[in-house]
């Protein structure tokens, strides 16, 4: 086998730091994840959304006709990234009830594929389509039961506009001073096995 060969059947895994805070809980789970999955042979790609201007989406209906944001900023990087991906982690604390502003605003603009896939009928993002995997990845600081609710739900659509079959989520409570889940080397444990499990469950 050529490492051409050998490259295309490596898993791809997109992991998408979606807190604004450096060095925080979801950054420290979702490196865990990651090296999980690298551990299980994937070629692996780390995003963090802070080094990154992503504007709101304008609800324009731009890429209604098209498929493509009229958005001219740096999620035109991201919309490759996250179609060649197998694997898309993606990791938000929870910000009053949702995800951050960070990822929503990635989130809002995968308006595009969207519209690719259910206004434009792309068979690409259809069934017979590439298909990938999408997981969460969340903390939040209260232990209110409902307090992932909303945010899983947006994670599922998210995912569902690229095809990517929602395969769970890591979340958890109680957790909001910035290296706090260190304190839970089972929570790490338990994001790296996460991640390990998703590329070898193929
Ligand atoms: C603007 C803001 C809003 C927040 N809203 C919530 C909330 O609604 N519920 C909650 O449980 N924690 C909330 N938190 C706490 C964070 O989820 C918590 O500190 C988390 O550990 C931060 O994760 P990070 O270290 O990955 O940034 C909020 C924090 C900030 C800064």
């Amino acid at each position: 086998m050529t490492i051409d060969e050998a490259k295309e059947l490596e898993m791809k895994v997109l992991g998408i730091f979606g807190s604004p805070r450096r060095g925080g809980n979801t950054e420290l789970l979702l490196e865990e994840a990651l090296k999980g999955a690298e551990a299980g042979g994937a070629d692996v790609e780390r995003l963090f959304l802070v080094d990154f201007t992503i504007i709101p989406c304008k609800e324009c209906h731009g890429c209604d006709q098209t498929g493509e944001c009229v958005i001219l900023d740096d999620m035109q990087k991201i919309y490759p990234k996250l179609l060649e991906a197998d694997v898309i982690i993606l990791a938000s604390p929870i910000f009053f009830y949702g995800v951050t502003a960070w990822a929503k605003a990635l989130i809002d603009r995968s308006q595009a594929l969207w519209a690719r896939k259910y206004l434009l009928k792309d068979p690409s993002l259809g069934k017979g389509g590439k298909k990938r995997k999408g997981f969460f990845i969340s903390v939040g600081a209260t232990k209110g039961q409902k307090v992932f609710e909303g945010s899983i739900l947006t994670a599922k659509y998210f995912f569902d506009t690229f095809n990517a079959e929602y395969s769970g989520e890591l979340v958890f409570r109680g957790v909001e001073a910035k290296d706090d889940i260190s304190k839970h080397p089972e929570a790490l444990q338990q994001a790296f096995e996460a991640g390990r499990r998703l590329v070898q469950d193929r």
